[in-house]
């Protein structure tokens, strides 16, 4: 045999002996599958609490209701801490666009300022122009974050007071 033909030979048998590891691999991939398979059939319990898709608890109503968007519970909207009043829906998609809603709950004040901040938030924030919606939700504004001492509920008026008898 020439040295080439030698070398020759030692690459095909490289190449063979590639093969055969290669092949390997699958027996005892397919051994493995037979021995997955044989548990399962052998063993089903088992076999679904290991492989099996655990059940996904099912969330609390209320949670998924607050998650759904749905919830109102005494006539505050749960998920975003605005009152549900006329109007709500506009404020809802306007002013929730660029900041969470505590900025809007959290500040007080009349009509007049509440158009203020508009338009300082236009003029300095990129806020859009509301146009018909602007009515609608200075309205809203005005009505429930009102300045504290003006706020929903009247000053009460003629209360005539009574002494508290033992
Ligand atoms: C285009 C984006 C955008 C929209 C839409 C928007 N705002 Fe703002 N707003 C801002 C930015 C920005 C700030 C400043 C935030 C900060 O200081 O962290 C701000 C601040 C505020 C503040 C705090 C002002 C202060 O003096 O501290 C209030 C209140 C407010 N926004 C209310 C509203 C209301 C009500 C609406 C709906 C009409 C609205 N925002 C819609 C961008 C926007």
């Amino acid at each position: 045999m020439s040295k080439e033909e030698k070398e020759l030979r030692k690459d095909e048998l490289d190449l063979v002996q590639r093969i055969v590891k290669r092949m390997n691999v699958l027996v005892y991939a397919s051994l493995f599958i037979v021995l997955v398979a044989m548990f399962n059939i052998m063993a089903p319990d088992t076999a679904e609490r290991w492989f099996g898709e655990t059940e996904k608890e099912a969330l609390p109503e209320e949670v998924v209701a607050a998650i759904s968007d749905d919830l109102i519970e005494n006539g505050i909207h749960v998920k975003t801490g605005l009152i549900v009043d006329d109007g709500f829906n506009q404020v809802k998609a306007t002013c929730l666009a660029c900041h969470s809603a505590k900025l809007v709950t959290q500040n007080r004040a009349d009509r007049e300022g509440w158009k203020k901040m508009i338009r300082w938030m236009q003029e300095t924030q990129n806020l859009w122009d509301l146009g018909q919606n602007e009515d609608i939700i200075l309205d809203y504004l005005a009505k429930n974050y009102a300045p504290e001492d003006k706020g929903r509920r009247a000053p009460l008026k003629n209360i005539e007071w009574y002494t508290l008898e033992d």
